[in-house]
């Protein structure tokens, strides 16, 4: 019997590529250069799985491309608003993620970051490595001590809950946490002497820290807006390793252009990888490329998941991370 064919639009960890290459009639991409609409097209049309990433855009035209042979999307990663879900739903289309095995290493960027931010670490080392440095003063570079503080997250899913721990174990924090529907298991609540905010606002006002965690997408769209940013404390810091584009830019610059809040640290950002060069120019904004799982162990796990999930497919069978 002839293998499936699958095309995968990025470079994987190549103990995942190898693998694959094992089950399949697989298509790399060895430049590791994004795919075009119309190579995603010709890839829907000439694959029977596509193994995508956050950085290929899925829309409703590349889906509606029309004599399809793919009849799964494995996405390479847990956030999945770079793929028009209810237009893949409407086609019948099964979609996949890749989620449990990404929460620690995100989690740790988050608190990297929130770290980072509080204690100006990214300031410091450009003022090191441009050989500014002329000693030790009691009054350089003074940032906010993190121990004993409130962390606020908007979200609790099993990212936020993962850094709640770290943040209330390892550091003493105060937990807060926003969500506007579910109700997290009271044992984790327990666990973490978390609170619940009734509202964003009431969360935004209380926290020493704000970090989001919640999906991408029209709903959760620049929901960190100005009038939001002003609620935050002027000492306060939001960090974000969810999606660019749950905060507005131009708000946020102007926060900490203007110190409505003290600084952010940003993993993710609207239009990424061309974020507003305004980021640039602020030393109170810590600046990653979108590491949030980027550890060996971590993408190799989320390549295994998804040889998984379109294994189980090919074998008749519900994939277990389907979410469409
Ligand atoms: C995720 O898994 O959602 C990461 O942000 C990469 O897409």
């Amino acid at each position: 019997m002839n293998k499936p064919k699958v095309v995968v639009t990025r470079r994987w960890p190549a103990e995942v590529e190898t693998q694959l290459q094992a089950l399949y009639d697989v298509q790399l991409n060895e430049s590791d250069v994004p795919m075009s609409a119309d190579e995603l097209k010709h890839a829907l049309q000439t694959a029977d799985a596509l193994l995508t990433t956050v950085t290929d855009p899925i829309t409703a035209d590349v889906l509606n491309t029309p004599n399809k042979r793919a009849r799964i999307i494995g996405q390479f990663g847990v956030g999945y608003n770079n793929i028009d879900i209810q237009t893949a739903k409407a086609q019948g289309l099964t979609v996949t993620n890749t989620p449990h095995v990404l929460d620690d290493c995100t989690a740790d960027i988050a608190m990297l970051l929130l770290l980072m931010s509080a204690r100006r670490a990214s300031e410091a080392e450009r003022m090191v490595r441009a050989g500014q440095w002329t000693g030790w003063t009691p009054t350089q570079l003074l940032g906010q001590k993190v121990t004993g503080k409130t962390l606020g997250l908007i979200g609790f899913g099993r990212i936020a809950q993962a850094m709640a721990k770290k943040a209330h174990y390892g550091f003493g924090m105060n937990i807060l946490f926003y969500v506007p529907r579910s109700t997290p298991e009271q044992h984790i609540i327990d666990d973490l002497q978390a609170t619940r905010c009734a509202s964003i606002e009431d969360l935004l006002a209380q926290a020493d820290f704000v970090s989001l965690h919640c999906p991408g997408g029209e709903a959760t769209k620049r929901l960190i807006n100005e009038t939001r940013l002003k609620l935050m404390r002027p000492t306060a810091h939001l960090i974000n390793t969810a999606r660019g584009d749950v905060v507005d830019s131009e708000a946020l610059i102007k926060a900490l252009k203007e110190g409505w809040i003290a600084g952010a640290g940003l993993d993710v950002f609207e239009g990424e990888p061309h974020l507003d060069p305004e980021f640039l120019t602020l030393d109170n904004a810590t600046l990653l490329p979108h590491l949030g799982s980027a550890s060996h162990e971590t993408r190799t796990a989320m390549g295994n998941r998804v040889i998984a999930n379109i294994g189980e497919f090919f074998a008749g069978r519900e994939p277990s991370d389907r979410v469409a």
